[in-house]
């Protein structure tokens, strides 16, 4: 069992101990939360049972939750930040707080993990006297009371400036000890929950780069929250107790326990590895990464690739396994960015780009205890990042190439610039900005802000374009769209014979990523369902049936057996397409699998299409089902 199991495990096994239910973690898409693409804390999940609601599996629940933070891709490269992290959790609802909380996790730290306490300090709430909220006095007690039991005289530090050599529990205020969604009480929303909070840090002794020496310089005493690398901090127990009300802070009606401990942070600090990169979390992706090429992983100045490389490959993987796809918006656009970035890191490195799929099954192996469908989705995943690094690979070089004119003739990098490298070579706003810095080129003022602009006034234009597209037919008519095009045909088809008749396309929409359909069906579909109904497609895809395409009066095409959708909105000659062994002529009963009205455009054979493979389903609305598919390209 690697050490990242083995910290997981421990944790849920110790908490199952103390009567808490283990539940698992829940999707890094968030379901009914249209505030925020990703998952990157354990209690996003948890926010109606801190209210009162009674959780299925009890007060105390225990968990691990995969987390993803935007946010942070930029700060990946040095040895601590990364993208893809699992955060575990323990959940108080109204159950047990403060004096056992504190208890359990230093009982963990140091009895179950067997951390040395010496390198151990902590961080309690300031207090704040507008708010009303006193100094939390309770906690650091508490902790003092621990250390002594350990044999430590932990002394609590009124002032945290002094320094680390001040003691070992120092207060804080709301900036670092205060913790909602939102952060700082003054940014939360009325309504919105929060809490005081005590921190744990980890003390990995003083490091020698170039970033400590820096910041202590001017001999500045190092503390707890110091960036130079010292100190992580690897768990945070929030006392979520407070609602945010128009006027004023007022406890919710019970007191709840949220505790969050990056996984990987806990295992640096059990493995006494500063470097998060060399720890068992990610040590199996860095050898990959040196198979691949001729540099080592010990090369400082080639270390940042490395990192990025296996972070963004882990977190693209873990996003496709959530059913993510990349695309140009949202959470696909976010996992696009990740790949590309990879796949242009790979270049610096001298590695093959077709070659980084070869990560997918080093990561499988290292997840698939805690995360078991990942075995079953690999192939797919391997696919889609195939297809990806298809599409970009083409490009990356003819980028590249219009990224060296771009700096000979420009004496900075304007967002104008940056998005025609967007728009015409699929180059992210971030690879552009880090080719500039590359390139010792000088960057607009403001290049993000002024991006975005663009971003929007095209994403307009491009909606636009797209409703006068779909007056005359169907929006794009490239060579892959139009063979999604006609697999939705098929997908309709294969759903109404596996699920029934009643089945009834909703909606649906096609980019040259995949297919989207909306159907009407009741419930989720099971697994065996998804299988039938993605063999039936393939069947016939393989069966490489003619489609068919009539021209006929609308009457006479219903009579033909023929599905619409909106049978007032066509006008009173319609195309038919159809789909079979013979799938031509009028009368009902003809040998075709599918005959709907349709203005196209299609493919003429099934054959021309890919094998299709089912992303995701989910429901979209009370009775309404969608669908994600695409199509593997061999
Ligand atoms: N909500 C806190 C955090 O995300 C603890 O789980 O850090």
């Amino acid at each position: 069992m690697s050490d990242l199991s083995f910290v997981r495990q421990k944790y849920l096994n110790y908490f199952s101990s103390l009567d808490h239910s283990v539940v698992p973690s829940t999707s890094l898409v968030p379901d009914n939360d249209p505030t925020t693409l990703f998952t990157s804390a354990g209690m996003q999940s948890m926010i109606p049972y801190f209210f009162g609601l009674k959780h299925p599996e009890g007060k105390r629940i225990a968990n691990v939750q995969k987390c993803f933070r935007a946010e942070d891709i930029e700060a990946v490269g040095d040895n601590r930040h990364t993208t893809f992290f699992e955060m575990l959790g323990n959940w108080s609802f109204g159950d047990y707080f403060k004096k056992e909380q504190i208890t359990f996790i230093f009982n963990f730290l140091i009895k179950e993990l067997a951390l040395d306490p010496q390198n151990l300090y902590v961080s309690c709430f300031a207090g704040n006297k507008q708010l009303g909220i006193k100094r939390d006095d309770e906690a650091a007690l508490l902790w003092q009371q621990l250390f002594a039991s350990v044999g430590i005289k932990a002394t609590i530090v009124e002032d945290p400036s002094l320094g680390m050599q001040a003691g070992r529990i120092f207060f804080y205020g709301e900036q670092k000890n205060w913790w909602s969604r939102s952060g700082v009480p003054a940014n939360m929303p009325n309504g919105e929950l929060g809490g005081p909070d005590s921190e744990i840090f980890y003390d990995f002794g003083e490091q020698n780069n170039d970033l400590t020496n820096k910041i202590h310089q001017q001999a500045r005493p190092c503390h707890i929250n110091c960036e130079c690398g010292r100190f992580l901090e690897i768990g945070n127990s929030v006392f979520m107790q407070y609602q945010k009300t128009g006027t004023g802070f007022v406890p919710l009606s019970q007191a709840n326990i949220d505790f969050g401990g990056g996984l990987e942070r806990i295992l640096m600090a059990y493995q006494k590895q500063p470097d998060i990169f060399k720890t068992a979390a990610f040590w199996p992706l860095i050898e990959k990464i040196q198979s691949l090429t001729n540099y080592s992983y010990k090369d400082a100045t080639k270390q940042k690739y490395f990192r990025i490389i296996a972070d963004h490959m882990k977190a693209a993987v873990m996003l496709l396994a959530d059913g993510v796809v990349p695309s140009s918006k949202e959470q696909g656009y976010v996992l696009r960015r990740l790949l590309r970035r990879a796949l242009r890191q790979a270049a610096y490195l001298n590695i093959k780009q077709e070659t980084l799929v070869e990560l997918v099954p080093v990561i499988v192996l290292l997840y698939e205890d805690c995360y078991p469908k990942l075995r079953e989705q690999e192939q797919t995943i391997s696919q889609l990042l195939q297809n990806e690094q298809l599409k970009f690979s083409k490009s990356l070089s003819n980028g590249l190439k219009e990224f060296e004119k771009i700096s000979l003739q420009h004496n900075q990098l304007t967002a104008a610039l940056a998005f025609k490298l967007y728009e015409s070579f699929g180059f992210p706003l971030e690879l552009s900005l880090e080719e500039a810095q590359a390139k010792a080129l000088p960057v607009e003022e403001n290049i993000k802000a002024l991006y975005l602009k663009y971003q929007i006034a095209h994403s307009v234009s491009s909606k636009s374009v797209a409703k006068n597209k779909f007056k005359s037919g169907l929006a794009d008519e490239g060579e892959i769209t139009t063979k999604y095009h006609s697999m939705t045909h098929l997908l309709h088809a294969a759903l109404r014979q596996v699920l029934g008749e009643s089945v009834a396309q909703k909606g649906s929409n096609i980019t040259a990523e995949r297919l989207r359909f909306d159907f009407s069906y009741p419930k989720a579909l099971t697994a065996i369902e998804k299988e039938q109904i993605t063999n039936l497609v393939n069947q016939w895809i393989e069966a490489d049936l003619p489609i068919v395409k009539e021209t006929m009066s609308k009457k006479e095409a219903l009579n033909s057996g023929a599905i619409a959708l909106f049978i007032d909105k066509y006008p009173s000659t319609v195309n038919v397409y159809s789909i079979g062994k013979n799938p031509t002529g009028n009368k009902k009963g003809t040998d075709f699998i599918s005959r709907e009205l349709c203005s196209g455009p299609h493919v003429e054979r099934t054959g021309m299409i890919g094998q299709m493979v089912i992303v995701k389903e989910k429901a979209v609305a009370d009775g309404i089902r969608r669908i994600y598919a695409l199509q593997k390209t061999s």
